[in-house]
């Protein structure tokens, strides 16, 4: 028997995932980002480059934001963790972040714009949105292949100016 075949010893994980209490028994070597679309069909959350590189796999634990590619979920034990899916409101309407992106074509084929939207979202709450160079800067690890980055610092500035607005 090599030490591939050798069972993996697993690990019970309690968590809450949109606001549902989860249980779950994992593999230690499992991320988060598997356990989420594989598991718990949250596909909403988009696997690219599963290096920690492209920022696609985001999602929050306890309101930070983090690379699900690179998280353990074993890391997730007692936390909260949330997804694009919880955005938007329960009979489908869009979140004000997920509409700035809809007004300012902030997406071409889109595959980005889940990251991109928690990304935002984190940015919007920590207080980063002073002027398009500090959106920027916070949004700087989420990669847009299409290139629609004006249209994602313009949805971020008008989503956190309304908030501001209140
Ligand atoms: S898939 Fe996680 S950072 Fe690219
Ligand atoms: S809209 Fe295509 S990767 Fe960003």
């Amino acid at each position: 028997m090599s030490t591939n075949d050798l069972p993996a010893t697993t690990v019970e994980v309690t968590c809450t995932v949109n606001g549902e209490s989860v249980q779950l028994r994992l593999d230690p070597r499992e991320s988060l980002l598997d356990v989420l679309r594989e598991r718990l069909a949250l596909t909403g959350t988009k696997k690219g480059c599963d290096q920690g590189h492209c920022g696609a796999c985001t999602v929050h634990i306890d309101g930070r934001r983090v690379v699900s590619c690179l998280t353990p979920a074993v890391q997730a034990d007692g936390q909260e963790i949330r997804t694009i899916e919880s955005v938007a409101g329960p009979d489908g309407t869009l979140h004000p972040l997920q509409q700035a992106f809809v007004d300012n074509d902030a997406l071409q084929c889109g595959y980005c714009t889940p990251g991109q939207i928690m990304s935002g979202l984190a940015c919007i709450a920590e207080g980063h949105t002073a002027d398009d160079d500090q959106i920027r800067e916070y949004l700087s690890g989420n990669v847009c292949r299409c290139g629609a980055y004006v249209g994602i610092v313009a949805a971020v500035r008008q989503a956190a100016s309304a908030a501001r607005e209140g």
